[in-house]
């Protein structure tokens, strides 16, 4: 067993776990924050991804003991002030939720790719999205949420400019 200590979701936080606990399980089963989901288990659906010190992560591929020390963000942790983020926006605009359960890994990589790429057009969009899956294969939907937000963001990004 090890003492923890990270920040999840802006909050700071020291929780006892064993050393063999994956960060999916230990933000799903020790910290209730089940918003992120465990679709395979073995880093192939992408249901599970949060970000680590900004960046997109498999939380079933990492031990919660490895991300001591760091930021962690999960889809909790997204909307702002009571207003969505504008990739869970364009998600419910451009019908890009279907049963649901792959959603928050989407939005949490998608989030992490327009940060990269800025405004994308659909291949690319389709490529960096090779790692997360949807049962309902309505991927349609999901990537014109993602080119909307990648869009919306640029656009508001260059006007603060
Ligand atoms: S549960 Fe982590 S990639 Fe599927
Ligand atoms: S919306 Fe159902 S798994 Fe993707």
């Amino acid at each position: 067993m090890s003492v923890v200590s990270l920040t999840v979701n802006g909050k700071p936080v020291s929780v006892e776990t064993e050393d063999r606990t994956l960060l999916v399980y230990f933000l799903r089963e020790q910290l209730r924050l089940t918003g992120t989901h465990i679709g395979c288990d073995t880093s192939q659906c992408g249901a599970c991804v949060v970000h680590v010190d900004g960046k997109a992560v498999k939380s079933c591929s990492v031990f919660a003991v490895q991300v001591a020390g760091a930021q962690v963000t999960t889809i909790e942790g997204l909307a702002r002030d009571g207003k969505l983020h504008p990739v869970q926006e364009a998600f419910r605009d451009n019908h890009g939720l279907q049963c649901g359960f792959c959603t928050p890994g989407m939005i949490m990589t998608a989030v992490d790719m327009i940060r990269r790429n800025g405004a994308m057009d659909r291949d690319t969009i389709r490529h960096e999205l090779e790692g997360n899956i949807c049962r309902c294969t309505g991927y349609v939907n999901i990537v014109s949420a993602i080119e909307d937000a990648s869009k919306r963001m640029t656009e508001s990004a260059e006007k603060a400019a």
